[in-house]
């Protein structure tokens, strides 16, 4: 089967577009690429690190996390923000198990997406998530190994939306593969997101600077053109409340035992704030 959004493709060595012949795709410099069995396309640029991707753990508790829905009313913003007409797929650097970009693909109808991770064990779950034309036909979404701080396999002005949901953002990469009338939309937690458990579990808390970090990255290729605060509160049980911590970056610097103890003594369920930013950007130079 053809992978979904093949022509909106790149080859990361030439940059050339890529063809597909059964399972390896390749472009007429003559570099190719063999599908992975699980479905994703390896298309690391050179000098990439691919060391940065979720571990198997996160991933696995991501996927329990985001499927219970806790997170639903920001994937629906997103889905939101991210309508336009402009004709293109939808691209997401750090796309994680593609629950994001599943939801932006089913509010749009008709349009393919690229998601794009580091994670092979992030990667095997997004190329499984996509919705599809029809019952057994075509999918919609290419599950992508490459690294969002290099060059990204993907053509010039391709994308009519790219998706950035707590993830790395290279602007100019985004610049470059979305059209000039795209959309950009950017997902950020606030100060207070998740405040009930970053105290009593000491875990990673969102920096205050980060707006400003954000406007700096973006603010020289990009302007805001819509924000939306998404505050509201999410009823955890301590199996929840695991998972949230596990699939977050502090999971890799906590003690299991210590984590267990501290959730034990947390009210069971308790009530947390997700709190995030969903701003749509557009192309300064358009
Ligand atoms: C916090 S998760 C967010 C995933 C997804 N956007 C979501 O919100 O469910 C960050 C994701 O970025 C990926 N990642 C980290 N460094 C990366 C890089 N350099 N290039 C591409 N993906 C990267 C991780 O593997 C992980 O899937
Ligand atoms: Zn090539």
């Amino acid at each position: 089967m053809t992978l979904p959004a093949l022509r909106a493709l790149a080859c990361p060595n030439c940059a050339q577009g890529l063809d597909q012949t059964g399972r390896r795709l390749h472009c007429p410099a003559g570099h190719s690429f063999d599908l992975a069995k699980q479905g994703y396309a390896p298309l690391l640029a050179p000098g990439s690190n691919a060391t940065t991707g979720d571990t198997a753990d996160q991933v696995a508790a991501r996927e329990e996390f985001l499927n219970a829905g806790f997170y639903d009313p920001l994937m629906d913003a997103v889905a939101a923000a991210a309508s336009t007409d402009v004709p293109g797929v939808v691209v997401e650097p750090g796309c994680g198990t593609g629950h994001y970009l599943a939801r932006v693909l089913e509010a749009e109808g008709e349009r393919d997406g690229i998601g794009l991770d580091t994670s092979k064990y992030a990667l095997r779950r997004a190329a499984r998530r996509g919705p599809r034309r029809a019952a057994g036909t075509q999918e919609r979404l290419a599950a992508v190994l490459a690294d969002a701080w290099n060059r990204l396999p993907v053509r010039d002005g391709a994308a009519a939306a790219v998706l950035n949901v707590f993830a790395p953002r290279g602007a100019d990469e985004i610049a470059r593969v979305l059209h000039r009338d795209g959309v950009l939309v950017v997902l950020t937690p606030r100060t207070d997101h998740l405040r009930e458990l970053v105290g009593a579990l000491e875990m990673l808390s969102v920096d205050p600077e980060k707006p400003r970090r954000t406007a700096d990255q973006l603010g020289d290729a990009f302007s805001a053109e819509r924000t939306d605060e998404l505050r509201y509160p999410v009823s955890l049980r301590r199996p929840d409340v695991l998972r949230l911590v596990a699939m977050g970056p502090s999971a890799r610097h906590l003690d299991a035992s210590a984590l267990a103890e501290a959730v034990d003594g947390l009210p069971d369920p308790i009530e947390v704030t997700v709190s995030a930013t969903v701003t749509r950007w557009r192309r300064r130079d358009r």
